[in-house]
């Protein structure tokens, strides 16, 4: 009798010992893809982020400013297009008219200070004011 479950004992312990193990393993091979996964999509992150970076800083410290028409596209043209927020419409006379009128110093204060919903810069926060005032140039060029 004492024996016999002593066996029984020993048995459960296997048992338990052996889950034990196999959670640990699984548990294991779990961490070791997962570290695996991001170590393997880190040089791609890396890249794409170092790419970028160094687009935008490339283009910061170059020293050579942007065209109105680059500083258009990237940071006027999602409102400037197609009068997002009573945005005076890119070459469009009558939407110029009035403001023009204004004089360019008070339209490139506007553009760098902001102007109601006109954000200071367009948002581009990196914009110079040669290249805020190119953008406006642009913006009437065909008027
Ligand atoms: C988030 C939308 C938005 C973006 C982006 C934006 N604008 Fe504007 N802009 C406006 C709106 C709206 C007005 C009209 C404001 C008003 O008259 O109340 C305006 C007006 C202007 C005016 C006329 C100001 C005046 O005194 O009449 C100029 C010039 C101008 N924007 C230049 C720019 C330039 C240059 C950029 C990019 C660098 C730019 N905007 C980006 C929304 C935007």
């Amino acid at each position: 009798m004492k024996l016999l479950s002593q066996l029984k004992w020993k048995r459960v312990l296997a048992v338990i010992a052996g889950l034990a193990v196999a959670g640990g393993v699984a548990a294991m091979t779990q961490d070791m893809s997962r570290e695996a996964i991001a170590e393997r999509i880190k040089p791609a992150a890396k890249v794409r982020i170092a790419g970028e970076a160094t687009a935008t800083a490339a283009a910061a410290q170059s020293g050579e400013a942007r065209s109105g028409e680059q500083v258009y596209n990237q940071a006027c043209g999602a409102c400037h297009n197609g009068g997002l927020l009573g945005a005076p419409k890119i070459n469009d006379a009558g939407d110029w008219e009035g403001r023009l009128s204004q004089g360019m110093d008070v339209l490139l204060e506007h553009s760098i200070n902001g102007f109601n919903a006109m954000p200071p810069r367009g948002g581009c926060a990196n914009c110079s004011d040669e290249e805020i005032l190119a953008a406006i140039e642009y913006m009437i060029s065909d008027l």
